[in-house]
């Protein structure tokens, strides 16, 4: 019996720049996907947390639109890189909140591959496994993700973020200073990346990289953005600007000054609200909250249009912040949201 133990991921900063292959700075957090389970000759997982059975013959790997397709995908990528690997049976649980923006999918693939590499002797590296991950979510579940999320999930360092150049994969663990605290806060409205806003967002931006004839977002000039048809221009603007953001934001954790990291953060959540047009009106009212409570900033975290947002506060007023956040946010919205002050935590792992 193997059991293993997957993080979820919050973005500090550097949205929606990973399909533009732009930089990047998450952090895996110890919200954990559990899946326990023992080598068989086929798969049969139960997921406790949604009550449901997902199995399936490995030779015979067709969509079912449900959670059991993130493991297809797995054994998909796999055989297409000529890798055998076995069954599973076992269970999946975890305290991890699923359509929370916080990397559930990824959580699943790499808890999924981690085991397979361990049981089957794949001998792949933790960059492979994100690698893998990724192309099943984008080639067999038919989500146009980028690698933010399975390479946080599987590449996390314990009390750090990580700064990814996510078209060469260079990447740098940078620590969060010790008296920052880091809030995810969730919006209680569920939000399924695949839907019409992210595809559109990417396509336009991949469509301006395309007319530039530019492999990444890093290497636009203000000359290149001139050249651009409006909305390419607004929407890969804003990348350029994020993209700088991240290289700042590095910067400042370096030196430890969070309450300038913090200011970096709520600029950039404005230019996601306005000029990316990926917010709502629920991640715009934690944002501005959490600011008028005194954390030292906050944005949306992940693909937007609900999920959740992130909030840098001091250790001494985190809890403070976000009760009151929460108390003030369900007096005027319907929904019923969730925080979670989280810690920078390792990739995934065998429990200990
Ligand atoms: C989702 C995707 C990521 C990334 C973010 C936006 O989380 O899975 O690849 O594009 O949205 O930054």
């Amino acid at each position: 019996m193997l059991t293993i133990k997957s993080p979820g991921r919050v973005n500090l900063i550097g949205e929606h720049t990973d399909y533009t292959l732009g930089y990047v700075m998450p952090a895996a957090i110890n919200l954990y996907i559990i899946l326990e389970g023992r080598p068989s000759t086929v798969v049969r997982l139960q997921s406790s947390v949604l009550g449901q059975v997902a199995e399936f013959d490995l030779n015979n790997l067709t969509r079912s639109g449900d959670w059991g397709d993130y493991i297809k995908g797995i054994y998909y990528v796999l055989a297409k890189r000529g890798l055998r690997a076995g069954g599973i049976e076992g269970v999946v649980s975890g305290n991890l909140p699923a359509g929370a923006g916080l990397g559930s999918s990824a959580s699943l693939e790499l808890a999924m591959l981690y085991f397979l590499n361990q049981a089957y002797s794949l001998k792949l590296s933790r960059i492979e496994m994100a690698l893998v991950a990724k192309e099943a979510e984008n080639e067999f579940v038919g989500v146009p993700c980028g690698i933010l999320d399975q390479f946080s999930v599987s590449m996390g360092m314990r009390g750090h973020a990580i700064f990814l150049d996510t078209e060469t994969l260079k990447y740098e663990y940078v620590p969060i200073p010790s008296d920052a605290a880091v809030i995810v806060f969730f919006t209680g409205v569920k939000r399924e990346v695949g839907r019409t806003g992210y595809v559109e967002r990417r396509r336009v931006v991949e469509e301006g990289l395309r007319m530039l004839g530019v492999r990444s977002s890093k290497y636009l000039s203000s000359e290149d953005l001139a050249k651009l048809p409006a909305v390419h221009r607004r929407y890969l603007s804003y990348v350029v600007r994020e993209n700088e953001r991240v290289i700042k934001v590095r910067d400042l954790l370096k030196s430890g000054d969070v309450a300038a990291v913090g200011e970096v953060l709520v600029e950039a959540h404005e230019d996601l609200a306005v000029n990316y047009r990926v917010s709502c009106p629920e991640l715009d009212f934690i944002v501005h909250e959490a600011v008028r409570l005194g954390a030292y900033g906050a944005r949306l975290t992940g693909a937007g249009f609900g999920g959740s947002a992130v909030i840098l506060a001091s250790k001494s007023r985190a809890e403070a912040i976000a009760e009151e956040v929460l108390s003030e946010y369900v007096r005027k919205f319907p929904w019923s949201p969730k925080y979670f002050i989280v810690e920078a935590s390792d990739g995934v792992s065998i429990a200990q």
